[in-house]
């Protein structure tokens, strides 16, 4: 035999030198769920180690992440339904427990990378991302009120909006809408490549924000498709985004190679609630290694392209090298 591929392996040391992908916690971004009061700490039933936090108490979490070497963390509202319509007005009012949260977040650790979340589902008494009018999610008229959520966000200090509802045109319209207002430092991280998906699941319990008619299957994308995420990579990328994602990560691999192949902006991926928790469900049964699915799950996402990844396994991951 003149080619033995296991020669490459064949000692830890060896194998170290011909690694072609490596994880840090510099690339991890750990989202957070936010709710109103003080000294809450409430587990996501679908999310085993996974909590809701109040204010005083995710400051705490935050800044023990921070020593754990995270930087960089996005924050959800869980609203309760007394605070939800059909225009999401909460998420604009400057009052709300989630703008006073992130510019909190901000004013106590400014070195952190804040970013949020621009949809309508948390605050909408209909549970869709955008608005409805006679059973249908309206584009244009949901633009506007993902606008004055933006501006109000960006006034909170957040660092990255997340524009997660897929409507066409946000992109652009919160851009032009941030400069002209002055906040040209504020970053979009949008959600380029978003598919319906079932992965979703317990981030709805989190957040109780799912769906009360219908699906979403009329904005964010169809699991079969893959020519229609560069379409939407091109528009975002016109539209001023400064980096591009695609959610879920696990069954939609090929895309973020396709997005990171294809795309000169960084590509980030959102290893998503459902995914996570898989990995518990199955490791509390005792029928797979939670680290080292982890371990495997995030390279994966990082081997097929992604720079950045969105995961709630972040703390787990930084706590694993320590
Ligand atoms: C909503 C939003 C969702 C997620 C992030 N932002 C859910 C949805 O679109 O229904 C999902 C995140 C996860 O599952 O971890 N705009």
């Amino acid at each position: 035999m003149q080619r033995r591929p296991r020669r490459n392996r064949k000692s830890e040391a060896v194998r170290n030198l011909v690694e072609e992908t490596s994880l840090s916690v510099k690339d991890l971004i750990f989202p957070l769920f936010l709710i109103d009061g003080s000294n809450k700490k409430v587990e996501v039933n679908s999310m085993p180690g996974i909590f809701r936090y109040s204010q005083d108490l995710m400051l705490k979490e935050i800044e023990a992440c921070m020593n754990l070497g995270i930087m960089a963390f996005d924050v959800f509202p869980a609203y309760p339904e007394s605070l939800k319509d059909s225009n999401a007005s909460e998420s604009y009012n400057p009052g709300t427990f989630y703008l006073k949260a992130l510019r909190e977040i901000k004013k106590q650790f400014p070195e952190v990378c804040l970013m949020s979340d621009v949809a309508m589902d948390p605050y909408s008494s209909d549970g869709h991302d955008g608005l409805v009018k006679g059973g249908k999610i309206l584009n244009d008229e949901t633009l506007e009120i993902l606008g004055r959520m933006s501006l109000a966000q960006a006034d909170a200090g957040v660092d990255i909006l997340g524009p997660s509802d897929m409507m066409d045109g946000r992109v652009g319209y919160i851009r032009n809408l941030l400069d002209e207002s002055g906040f040209s430092d504020t970053s979009i991280m949008s959600y380029t490549a978003k598919y319906a998906s079932a992965f979703y699941g317990p981030f709805r319990d989190a957040l109780d924000s799912a769906p009360k008619f219908g699906d979403k299957k009329t904005y964010q994308m169809n699991p079969a498709n893959s020519q229609e995420a560069l379409i939407e990579a091109d528009l975002d990328t016109e539209e001023g985004a400064d980096f591009l994602m695609v959610k879920p990560a696990l069954s939609y691999l090929d895309i973020i190679k396709l997005l990171s192949d294809n795309c000169p902006l960084p590509v980030a991926a959102y290893n998503v609630s459902g995914e996570y928790s898989m990995v518990k469900a199955a490791a509390a049964q005792g029928w797979l290694d939670s680290d080292r699915a982890m371990l495997e799950i995030l390279l994966s996402i990082k081997r097929s392209g992604a720079k950045i990844i969105l995961s709630y396994f972040a703390k787990e991951y930084a706590l694993l090298g320590k």
